[in-house]
């Protein structure tokens, strides 16, 4: 897990165009109700990440697939705009991804994702374009593209030497050699006990992390996160206490704010806590990538 840092930060993953509607809460089944207001914005568990690590001032490429289409267009140039590098950033004849989310006045979300094209990007077009970054030093995946894609990205990691971090959300089983090319792993409570079969403790989070013998983090919401390594004492990190007003995309900037950390030679401790103070700082702000913090900020 100790390698040179300071190269690229790599995310491969998806891109959706979120449209959200804030309510005071969701109905039930059957129930028609007034939200309190609408949104469209840019978002995707993969693209949140990349802007959160831009946003901290990371060199970031993209890998991954949006529409041919204006929303494809507008989220490409979205990503640019924040200095992302988005040449493999690929074009497909199915519509670009969206997610409908709902949130309540406590900060709650549902979410429910219509993947598209993040759903054709394929094994290799995904090790292909990997394989064209000079120097990657993180390359970080989620669960939103095909599996074979993350599959190929890690195997391609493996071969440059980079450190890879899985944060597998939406929640899915992983293929064991998946896991078995992850350096460190990412789930909430939610991922962690459908990956394991067990509730998050300490101790399961260190027996995770001894048997695949990778880093594993467990993002706690507003009672922080564990951080547990094999072979070392594991960490248990604190949320400063916020007013949330969105939880959305919270989990997104722990994630980029984790790997920039890694990438620039964080101990991983001191990473998370980063990762900690981004997704704190998230929740206090609507949306998800307008409500991350730059480095001026923190
Ligand atoms: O994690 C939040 C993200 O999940 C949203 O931006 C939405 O697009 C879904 O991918």
């Amino acid at each position: 897990m100790e390698r040179p840092a300071h190269g690229a930060t790599v995310v491969v993953g998806s891109i959706n165009v979120d449209q959200t509607v804030d309510c005071d809460r969701v109905p039930q089944e059957g129930e028609t109700l007034f939200g309190t207001s609408f949104s469209q914005s840019f978002g995707g568990k993969g693209a949140n990440q990349a802007v959160m690590a831009a946003l901290l001032g990371a060199d970031v490429r993209f890998v991954g697939q949006v529409g041919d289409d204006d929303l494809g267009a507008a989220a490409i140039a979205n990503l640019q705009q924040h200095g992302i590098d988005t040449s493999g950033v690929g074009r497909s004849e199915v519509a670009t991804g969206v997610a409908s989310i709902w949130v309540e006045a406590n900060g709650a979300n549902r979410i429910l994702v219509v993947p598209g094209a993040n759903g054709t990007l394929d094994a290799d077009g995904a090790a292909q374009r990997l394989s064209t970054i000079p120097s990657p030093s993180v390359v970080v995946a989620q669960l939103e593209v095909p599996i074979g894609a993350v599959r190929a990205a890690f195997a391609q990691a493996r071969q440059s030497r980079a450190i890879t971090i899985l944060n597998p959300a939406p929640a899915s089983e992983v293929p064991e050699q998946v896991l078995a090319d992850t350096d460190w792993l990412i789930p909430n409570e939610t991922e962690f006990a459908i990956l394991t079969g067990e509730e998050v403790s300490q101790d399961a989070a260190r027996n995770f992390a001894e048997r695949w013998e990778c880093g594993v983090i467990v993002t706690l919401g507003a009672d922080g996160a564990i951080v547990a390594e094999p072979g070392k004492d594991t960490t248990r990190l604190s949320a400063p206490p916020v007013e949330v007003v969105d939880t959305t995309g919270a989990g997104d900037a722990f994630v980029g704010a984790f790997a920039v950390g890694l990438s620039s030679g964080l101990h991983p401790v001191a990473a998370a806590e980063l990762g900690v103070r981004c997704g704190s700082s998230a929740v206090t702000k609507h949306g998800t990538q307008s409500s991350y913090p730059t480095a001026d900020d923190l």
